[in-house]
């Protein structure tokens, strides 16, 4: 054993897991454009000032989890612990404003954390988001999670449940987390280490302790305290969900780990996983972009963890088919077999068939073994008595079949061959 592992808390994705990620990405990709939404590729390595700014200098991540280093310089940077504060930066960098208004984005991409790894939380992990930026309209929060809901629909999986909440502006909030704490004064001393640092900090948080369930249980509902623009504007995107046939409930509960939301906050969890079951996150916020330094424009967005929600569609055990399958093994013997079989390999790739060329240097048999290995059904072989008729063989690995093919009709005949399957 090398004594180079990985370090802990990330993975290496390989062999049939590699599917579920083509699935998850490729559904997501050709949804998103069907959003009209529009990539964006943006550094996982920022001025960490970026997120202590943005993701806000009282959250778990900013405080515990952010790597942070010093480069050659001095300068302070951090590998991205989410993508929001990223997207935002770019968005004002590069003037975004000037295509138009709203712009929609969505990126793929690994994030970090310094989390205690456990089942479904890793030190770096994967995201898939989108962000809209420039319109205050509920329309745009109920388009996130329609996407989101289709998404989800699209990769044939129900067992989740969207939650919904508001959170406000941060003026009504500074009220609500005053009337939470004088709540939560008396029972502080029976609450649990976290609870307690957070009651200075970030008195929200306690609400959704899974330790102290009960505590929150009977603490007053936040939606009772939101400003008249708040109230309006939760109402509309209740509104929007019902026309667009999105199942939802509204849990007054979620608050979000970040500081840059505002109003609308949400979250999708899924029912059969354990502990970490939220595959899903986002909300508005309508002061990130000023709080970056850029114009006053409102946003909203939202983040999906993919090794959870690739976790989840292993739980439903939803079929999931590799693309990577080999369709057709080219074995050959001899040199001038050899130069056929290149040459009838490049004419295949062209034509779309997924051809495995042997590379190696095995004899005849050993490339049989080699493809019953890969588990391919047909094997074209090039052998002596094949050059010296001017054909190809065609072998069913299956049934031990071989056909004799005019080498002009490769092509039509494994075609053939193959969608008999
Ligand atoms: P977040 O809730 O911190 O939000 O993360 C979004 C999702 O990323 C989570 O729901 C979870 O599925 C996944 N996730 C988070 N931490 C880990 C981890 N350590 N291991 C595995 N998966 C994880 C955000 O990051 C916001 N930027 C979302 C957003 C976009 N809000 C507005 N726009």
């Amino acid at each position: 054993m090398s004594a180079f592992t990985k370090i802990k808390g990330t993975k290496d994705v390989f062999g049939e897991e590699m599917k579920y990620w083509e699935y998850v990405e490729n559904k997501a990709k050709d949804l998103f454009k069907r959003y009209a939404f529009k990539e964006i590729r943006v550094p996982t390595i920022e001025k960490t000032e970026l997120f202590s700014r943005g993701v806000g200098q009282e959250t778990d991540i900013v405080q515990k989890e952010m790597y942070t280093f010093d480069d050659k310089k001095g300068r302070s940077l951090t590998l991205r612990p989410e993508g929001t504060a990223s997207v935002a930066r770019a968005y004002i960098e590069n003037s975004l404003i000037s295509f138009g208004s709203p712009q929609k984005l969505f990126y793929i991409g690994p994030m970090f954390r310094y989390e205690k790894p456990q089942s479904g939380r890793y030190r770096e992990f994967y995201q898939l988001g989108a962000e809209i930026f420039g319109t205050d309209h509920p329309l745009a929060d109920a388009e996130l999670i329609a996407f989101i809901y289709d998404f989800f629909s699209n990769l044939k999986l129900s067992n989740f449940r969207i939650k919904i909440n508001s959170i406000g502006t941060f003026e009504s909030r500074e009220k609500y987390k005053e009337i939470l704490k004088k709540y939560y004064e008396p029972l502080l001393p029976n609450l649990c280490e976290d609870c307690q640092r957070r009651y200075n900090t970030n008195v929200m948080r306690l609400l959704d302790c899974k330790k102290d369930v009960e505590a929150s249980k009977k603490a007053p509902s936040i939606l009772d305290y939101l400003d008249e623009e708040s109230q309006k504007h939760f109402k509309e995107l209740q509104h929007f969900l019902n026309i667009y046939g999105v199942p939802y409930v509204v849990d007054p509960k979620i608050v979000r780990g970040l500081d840059y939301y505002t109003k609308t906050a949400f979250e999708v969890e899924h029912l059969n996983l354990g502990e970490q079951a939220v595959i899903a996150g986002g909300g508005r916020y309508d002061n990130l972009v000023e709080q970056l330094e850029g114009p006053k424009t409102p946003g909203v967005g939202f983040a999906i963890g993919i090794e959870r929600l690739i976790e989840a569609i292993k739980k439903e055990n939803i079929f999931v088919k590799s693309d990577y399958n080999v369709e057709v093994y080219i074995a050959y013997q001899g040199e001038k077999g050899q130069a056929e079989a290149l040459k009838l390999s490049k004419y295949l790739r062209k034509k779309g068939i997924k051809t495995f060329l042997n590379i190696s240097k095995r004899n005849l048999r050993g490339q049989f073994k080699h493809a019953d290995r890969l588990n391919v059904k047909f094997v074209i072989i090039i052998g002596d008595e094949e050059i010296s008729k001017g054909i190809v063989t065609i072998k069913n690995m299956e049934n031990g079949e071989q056909t004799e093919v005019e080498k002009n009709w490769v092509y039509e005949i494994i075609t053939e061959k193959l969608n008999e399957k």
